[in-house]
């Protein structure tokens, strides 16, 4: 196929061998429906369900929006009754936001081999690309989706506040079942890079993702109801959480990332929403967290509506000069009242490195619904100074905080476990 592939591709100019070599690949392609169609004439020349946007329009310049093509490409690419590819070839493409929508008729490939750059406005929804209601979705490299957020993010007050507009996501991706994303980089987001919505059977590896610590909601992927998801052999740098996992998200496992700078690797933050689904089944394991602002961490607001955390994992974890490296935090952000989020089935095992933090272990549950089932085994963090933290009075490591928990401390540990 790859040989008839390149005589194709020698002959493009030629439509009467082109038609011919069609005929050839009718039996490669499944059962050749795209003869009858026309359109596999418009797609790259030699493989009729590769769909190059430039073919459509798009010119890596860096300059041409080329936002038309990606939707006419696009259009092509999902009526494919057979398995088909949206190329972005190497070049620099310029587009404002971008709805891929489905359902389709086969599988969808998006190969990014080039740079994709985000125009500075425009954005009417809160993304840049959107992938909604699409199922076998492949969204791959090893190119690059850059936000531009750079020029957004000093005009971005959200912070942690509840009613806001943040900017747009880089890739939003809603209602998918059967998504994997690899080999592609996201870098300078103007808000999340990837948040994914009510999304089933996910497997994200080999991606990388990159902003810089100051940048505001620089979440690197959001989780919001999202079942079965592997996050593996990744690297995540940024100005927020690197993951965050949120509402009703179920059996995610998040194995070998590498995050920082950033706020770690969190659970929520749970109970922002009022009737949030439950979380449960959360395992992290193999990671390492470099100079992160949190490490490992649960948190849920205030005064939220009643729902549970239960069954979260954090295990074999590096860390090197990590602010607050294990922490529960159920008074998160700023409303009154206890958070009803209970948690429940909570280990941290396995924990080494150094941190810059004196409270190595902080865990503060709700009163109203304090946390059950708390362990925390081998945990040998260093601590190596301040950096312009918060020194203690005492000048040495406090250890351990527990509020509202009967945590069970276990296994070799490097500081004084919260008195009984
Ligand atoms: C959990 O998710 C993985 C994929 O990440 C899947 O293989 C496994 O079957 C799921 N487990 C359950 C109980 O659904």
């Amino acid at each position: 196929m790859a040989g008839a592939r390149s005589l194709v591709k020698a002959n493009h100019t030629n439509v009467g061998s082109l038609i011919l070599m069609a005929l050839v690949f009718g039996s490669c392609v499944a059962n050749g429906e795209y003869l009858s169609d026309r359109r596999g004439l418009v797609a790259v020349a030699g493989n009729p369900t590769v769909f190059d946007i430039t073919k459509f329009g798009a010119v890596g310049n860096g300059a041409t929006n080329s936002f038309k093509a990606f939707l006419n490409a696009w259009l092509q690419v999902c009526a494919s009754p057979v398995p088909a590819t949206l190329l972005v070839p190497k070049g620099e493409f310029l587009t404002g936001p971008v709805i891929f929508a489905g359902p389709c008729k086969s599988k969808v490939t998006i190969e990014v081999q080039g740079t994709i750059t985000a125009t500075p406005s425009g954005y009417a929804t809160p993304e840049w690309f959107l992938f909604e209601h699409v199922d076998n979705v492949l969204l791959t490299g090893p190119g690059t989706f850059h936000g531009k957020g750079e020029a957004v993010w000093k005009a971005d007050g959200c912070g942690k506040k509840v009613d806001c507009n943040l900017p747009p996501t880089s890739l939003k991706f809603r209602n998918i079942l059967n998504l994997e994303i690899a080999g592609i980089s996201s870098v300078n987001a103007k808000a999340f890079h990837m948040f994914l919505v009510k999304t089933t059977n996910v497997n994200i590896h080999n991606i990388n993702i990159i902003a810089p610590a100051e940048s505001p909601n620089t979440d690197g992927i959001h989780l919001s109801n999202a079942v079965n998801v592997n996050i593996v052999q990744s690297t995540i740098g940024t100005g927020d959480d690197c993951i965050s996992v949120g509402r009703g998200s179920t059996n995610v496992t998040v194995e070998h990332v590498t995050c920082g700078p950033g706020h770690g690797l969190s659970v929520g933050s749970l109970g922002k929403y009022p009737h949030e689904e439950d979380v449960s089944g959360i395992h992290f394991k193999s990671c390492t967290m470099k100079g992160t602002d949190n490490g490992l961490r649960i948190k849920s607001w205030g005064g939220s509506s009643p729902s549970k955390a239960v069954d979260i994992k954090f295990e074999d974890i590096t860390m090197e000069s990590v602010k607050n490296p294990i922490i529960i935090d159920q008074n998160y952000g700023s409303r009154g009242g206890d958070s009803k989020v209970a948690i429940s089935d909570v280990l941290f095992k396995n924990v080494r490195g150094t941190t810059i933090t004196k409270d190595e272990v902080q865990i503060m549950c709700s009163k109203s619904v304090p946390c059950t089932g708390v362990s925390v085994i081998d945990v040998n963090l260093n601590f190596v100074g301040d950096k312009g933290g918060h020194p203690s009075a005492s000048g040495g490591l406090i250890g351990a905080l527990c509020t509202n928990a009967n945590v069970i401390f276990g296994g070799k540990l490097s500081f004084p476990m919260c008195p009984k």
